[in-house]
């Protein structure tokens, strides 16, 4: 008997259902009549009684749940295919199937290593004991390249920060897209500045892309050629398309647009370039997470009192992070943001865990005020100039004299990292 592809990926279909490696479906492309439906997603969940389709049908602006018994719903979704939805992924443990239908009669059909590897688990109370995390050890192919996890799926003992940092990263990171108004968006941009080995960079794009379904582009700036390559041949070996490293220095990266921009552990004034081009970049949220402060650390002659309180290194070295985060804070203000600095993991992990963050508001600012409140800590501490306001607000801050001084220290202090 001859089948054509529709029918082929229908079989598919009933077969994954049928042997329990059935993980979900998405429909896209929607070429229907209803107004705001954009795509459908399909989970397989378990109810007190019996386990049921869940359609999540996407809308513009909002998200309806309707749940089908299991055959009901597999006979819905064979009548979207390709009349209402003309993009369709299968995801099962075994492979992705995608099927695409464009101008000719035949739609294409596509065999793609699988994304998720673990069974769906339908009884979720059964494991009420397991801690929930957002990014899983198990069967996670990019944590073991990247070396997070061990061939069995275990986190390695040295990288348990790491992985407890990329797992609480991603929690914030979903809290965050809800008040910046990025959560309703399907379509989403990512910059992270100064990515390194990529940790949080392939977590972000597992979780926007795999976890919350959606369109997510994400692109790792890093200037070691080594950590840009290696992370590229993990991007393309699990199939994450649309995830890319570019070798390069953050300052001269020039991005049009991106809705989020990161930079975790970016040394000095790297965090300064990184917040610079997030502007630049009208990104609705800068999500950054300082590393060390020697640029203004060095600017710091307090006055005689001040002087007094910061005579030991420690005291001076604490205070020159917390002038420069709380000056940055107030330059994203000035800049139209909203800011939240907080600690992102406990002190016991890591040291480095302060986290600012910028949320991209239409609130009304009094400028004046800002100004003033920079220019009396700066006089306090009798710092010359944040790099910061020298990249957002040469005008307000600088006299030309001065001007020239920054330029000569600047150039003498920045490390030279190729492009
Ligand atoms: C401490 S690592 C942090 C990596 C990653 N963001 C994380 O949190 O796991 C900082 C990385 O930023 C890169 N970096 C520092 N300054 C940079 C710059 N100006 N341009 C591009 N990359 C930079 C370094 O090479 C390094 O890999």
């Amino acid at each position: 008997m001859n089948i054509n592809t529709q029918e082929q990926f229908e079989l598919i279909l009933d077969s994954s259902i049928e042997s329990q490696e059935f993980i979900r479906l998405t429909l896209g492309k929607y070429r229907g009549g209803e107004d705001g439906l954009t795509k459908i997603i399909v989970r397989i969940v378990q109810f007190k009684s019996s386990i049921k389709l869940s359609f999540t049908y996407g809308y513009k602006t909002k998200e309806i749940v309707k749940n089908y018994p299991i055959e009901e719903g597999v006979d819905l979704i064979k009548t979207l295919i390709g009349s209402d939805f003309m993009s369709i992924r299968l995801f099962s443990i075994k492979q992705d199937v995608q099927l695409e239908y464009g101008k000719s009669q035949n739609p294409k059909i596509n065999f793609i290593k699988p994304t998720f590897t673990n069974p769906v688990d339908t009884n979720p109370q059964e494991h009420d004991h397991r801690k929930k995390r957002y990014i899983e050890s198990q069967n996670n192919v990019y944590l073991r390249a990247l070396g997070i996890t061990n061939s069995q799926g275990n986190v390695v003992k040295t990288m348990e920060d790491k992985f407890r940092q990329i797992n609480k990263f991603v929690e914030i990171i979903h809290g965050l897209l809800e008040s910046s108004g990025l959560a309703g968006k399907s379509h989403i941009s990512v910059v992270d500045m100064g990515s390194g080995k990529g940790y949080l960079t392939f977590a972000i794009y597992d979780f926007l892309n795999n976890i919350l379904d959606k369109e997510a582009s994400v692109i790792g700036i890093e200037s070691r050629i080594h950590l840009v390559d290696f992370c590229n041949s993990v991007a393309q070996s699990v199939n994450f398309e649309r995830l890319h490293f570019n070798q390069g220095n953050i300052s001269n990266y020039s991005a049009e647009k991106s809705d989020i921009t990161i930079a975790l552990h970016a040394c000095d004034t790297a965090t300064d370039d990184a917040i610079y081009k997030g502007i630049q970049s009208d990104s609705s949220l800068i999500i950054l997470a300082p590393c060390c402060h020697k640029q203004v650390r060095k600017q710091i002659h307090p006055n005689m009192v001040l002087k007094d309180l910061l005579k030991s290194g420690i005291l001076l070295e604490r205070q020159s992070e917390i002038v420069t985060d709380g000056l940055r804070a107030l330059l994203l203000e000035l800049s139209g943001y909203k800011t939240k600095v907080f600690e992102f993991i406990s002190a016991e992990h890591t040291s480095k865990n302060i986290m600012i963050v910028g949320i991209k508001s239409n609130h009304s600012i009094n400028k004046e005020q800002i100004i003033g409140q920079i220019k009396d800590i700066k006089k306090l501490y009798g710092i010359n100039f944040h790099y910061l306001e020298t990249l957002l607000f040469p005008d307000f801050f600088l006299s030309p004299d001065l001007a020239d001084l920054i330029n000569a220290e600047l150039v003498s202090d920045r490390p030279i990292i190729p492009i």
